[in-house]
């Protein structure tokens, strides 16, 4: 695997002492300029899935949680916090870049704390996607549709409150960034071979431009929009395929298919809006490269590549979810997934230095 050249210092010393200084490794004396998307960011409002939920998922009634060890080995205090990883997400890497504060879950938030919050709030709900019915298989969540209408009552009741005239609060919101990063699971719970694959990819990407004009009507102008991931390229296809460790090409041009519309979709939105402009982060390209030159080797003698952290035991079924009985690999940090969907803060830190730092991963649209 190619490192980023900022991080080879990080796999010769210890993982963990490399992540403390994160803030300055990926802005070191940049110019505000220089900053990737002009910067100067007064909140980060996060719209998602589990790749960024920051806790939601804690209040509500269902079993896709991550409140519990090993979750959160790494973060602040070595706590869980309802993140799906063992450290920080890239939500929480985007606010450290840009030097706001990590976007806390609403669902956690009294009315006190909305009322005083102005830097950004996460509304990101563990399996729940663009569609409604998305992920309500396995319990409660927050559908796009519904994390959007959070966010207008974050408008209504609570930032109309602090932002006392109609361009105070139009101006926090066009020098807000809005990062958005759902639509894998729509695939996982809702398509099947029997949909046709442009057709799901097209009624996909309408729901989800009807929910980012929602955004943009309430006054949102700067997006950090995050593609769908590779999903054929994780441990439970990984381990299905034949040969075992490659990836499943099949579900990767599915999700392909979704990307590469969304882009012409963000490029055309642009055109017919002044003011609105999109960060778009390849995601998907980004996580196939943490596999090594070719997509189909799992060649990365640097970190394993293909089994999760937490189950460490593949039963020779499929990868379960993580749970608290779960027996737990010692250096989450030396796996590229922490659990069997999820990736370790290292790589959600190597996207960082990729996205921000490297620029091969996020261009403005
Ligand atoms: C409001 O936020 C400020 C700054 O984060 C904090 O110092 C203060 O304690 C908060 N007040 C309330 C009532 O939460
Ligand atoms: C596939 O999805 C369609 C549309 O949701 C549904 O009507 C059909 O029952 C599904 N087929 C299978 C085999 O799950």
């Amino acid at each position: 695997m190619e490192l980023p050249s900022s991080l080879k210092p990080c796999f010769l010393l210890l993982f963990v002492s490399c992540l403390l200084n994160v803030s300055t490794i990926i802005s070191q004396s940049l110019k505000q300029e220089d900053v990737l998307f002009g910067g100067k960011f007064q909140a980060l409002y996060v719209i998602g899935d589990s790749l960024v939920d920051s806790g939601n998922n804690n209040y509500l009634s269902t079993k896709v949680k991550s409140n519990f060890a090993p979750y959160g080995s790494d973060f602040e205090g070595g706590k869980p916090t309802g993140r799906f990883s063992n450290g920080k997400t890239i939500a929480d890497y985007i606010a450290i870049y840009y030097g706001l504060p990590l976007a806390p879950a609403y669902m956690g938030l009294s009315e006190g704390q909305k009322n005083n919050i102005s830097t950004g709030i996460n509304y990101a709900s563990a399996s729940c996607g663009v569609f409604p019915a998305t992920g309500k298989q396995l319990g409660e969540c927050l559908s796009m549709d519904a994390q959007v209408n959070y966010f207008k009552e974050t408008i209504d009741k609570n930032l109309k409150k602090r932002f006392k005239t109609k361009q105070e609060l139009s101006k926090h919101l066009a020098k807000s960034l809005f990062m958005i990063a759902i639509g894998i699971n729509d695939y996982v719970f809702l398509y099947n071979k029997t949909i046709d694959p442009n057709e799901f990819a097209d009624k996909l990407l309408h729901e989800y431009m009807t929910q980012i004009q929602r955004l943009q009507r309430l006054g949102a102008r700067k997006f950090f929009i995050n593609n769908l991931k590779p999903l054929g390229c994780y441990p439970n296809f990984l381990a299905r395929n034949v040969p075992s460790g490659s990836c499943n090409e099949g579900a990767n041009l599915l999700v392909s298919i979704f990307n590469t519309k969304l882009r012409k979709a963000l490029a055309h939105f642009k055109e017919k809006l002044a003011y609105t402009s999109f960060l778009y982060s390849d995601y998907f390209k980004f996580m196939l490269g943490l596999r090594g030159p070719s997509s189909n080797q799992a060649s990365s003698n640097l970190m394993d590549s293909t089994s999760p952290c937490c189950p460490s035991v593949y039963d020779g079924g499929q990868y379960t979810s993580c749970t608290p009985d779960s027996i737990a690999c010692k250096v989450p940090d030396s796996h590229i997934f922490f659990d069997p969907f999820h990736p370790t803060q290292m790589a959600n830190f190597m996207y960082a230095i990729g996205c921000f730092q490297e620029r091969r991963v996020c261009k403005v649209v």
